[in-house]
């Protein structure tokens, strides 16, 4: 961070960073968020591309269904808006399982948890604090890094966000889902989805929403979108162009140094040794 005034930007609740776009009343208040049987969740870490997959879950309803903002953003009433919604929900959130409100808990909603290989997550992200206003300044990639290993970013450490989740992993009403999947074989995940959603849909349609939903055509969309108050997924740029930078899986080989590597990975060993996911994470 370059200047202290700019601290103002971030706030911190239950000890994880958040931007001032959440108000602590608003977090105070998730506890007693009152959840919709039919609610969709939409979970990530930031940058894992939680947009990608809101653009593949609407695309696969013919019914109405309206992407709120992030549960977590904007003041208290917020939520009142959110009550008020005639529509089915998918609701995006980047909480941390413990302070997901326990109503969708208790009411098993569907949950969708998207996650991608941290230093790929972390690249994105530093691309997206450099060219974000409502973010801190962060001058240089190293800085960067240290803020990121430190958990020190928004919404907080990636491997406790990760772990958090994947303690539940094996709930039936929680779906894990990989950016590096869907990059490999999209029409596979995509039919993987609307299975989870119970959602008919045939083999010709989801190749159409793949066509739809490709990394050039989401990011062509941009332009029409930027003016469309309706697109509300990330409530922390209402500029659209931030979100769809490179879209690439490995680009965190351009920025880690061999060191910077080495020390990632001791960390990632650490953190992630009781996880199911340490093979699958160590060999990206
Ligand atoms: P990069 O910054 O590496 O390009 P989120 O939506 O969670 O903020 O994640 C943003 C990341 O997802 C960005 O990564 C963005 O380019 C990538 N992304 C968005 N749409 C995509 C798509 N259709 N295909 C591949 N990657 C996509």
């Amino acid at each position: 961070m370059s200047n202290s005034g700019e601290a103002e930007l971030l706030h911190t609740f239950k000890g994880i960073p958040f931007t001032s776009r959440s108000s602590p009343e608003l977090l105070k208040s998730l506890d007693t968020f009152d959840a919709r049987e039919d609610d969709v969740l939409l979970v990530s870490y930031p940058k894992s591309g939680t947009h990608w997959l809101a653009g593949v879950i609407t695309k696969l309803y013919n019914t109405q269904v309206t992407i709120t903002s992030p549960i977590e953003f904007g003041d208290i009433s917020q939520l009142e808006e959110l009550n008020k919604l005639s529509s089915k929900r998918i609701i995006p959130t980047h909480l941390d399982y413990n302070m997901l409100p326990p109503n969708f808990k208790s009411k098993k909603c569907k949950m969708l948890y998207i996650s991608r290989n941290p230093k790929d997550t972390a690249v994105s992200m530093f691309h997206y604090y450099r060219d974000n206003p409502n973010l801190p300044t962060v001058d240089t990639w190293p800085a960067f890094f240290d803020l990121f290993l430190k958990g020190n970013v928004v919404c907080g450490s990636w491997f406790d966000h990760f772990l958090s989740w994947e303690e539940h992993e094996d709930e039936k009403n929680i779906l894990f889902l990989f950016y590096e999947d869907m990059k490999k074989d999209l029409p596979r995940v995509v039919k993987e989805i609307s299975l989870f959603l119970n959602l008919n849909v045939s083999d010709n349609d989801i190749q159409d929403i793949c066509k739809k939903s490709s990394f050039s055509e989401m990011k062509n969309d941009t332009e029409k979108e930027n003016s469309d108050p309706n697109h509300t997924v990330c409530a922390l740029t209402s500029n659209r162009k931030l979100i769809f930078r490179k879209g690439a899986v490995g680009d965190w080989k351009n920025y880690f140094t061999p060191k910077q590597n080495i020390r990632f990975q001791e960390i990632f060993n650490e953190k992630m040794k009781l996880s199911k996911m340490a093979d699958i994470c160590s060999s990206l």
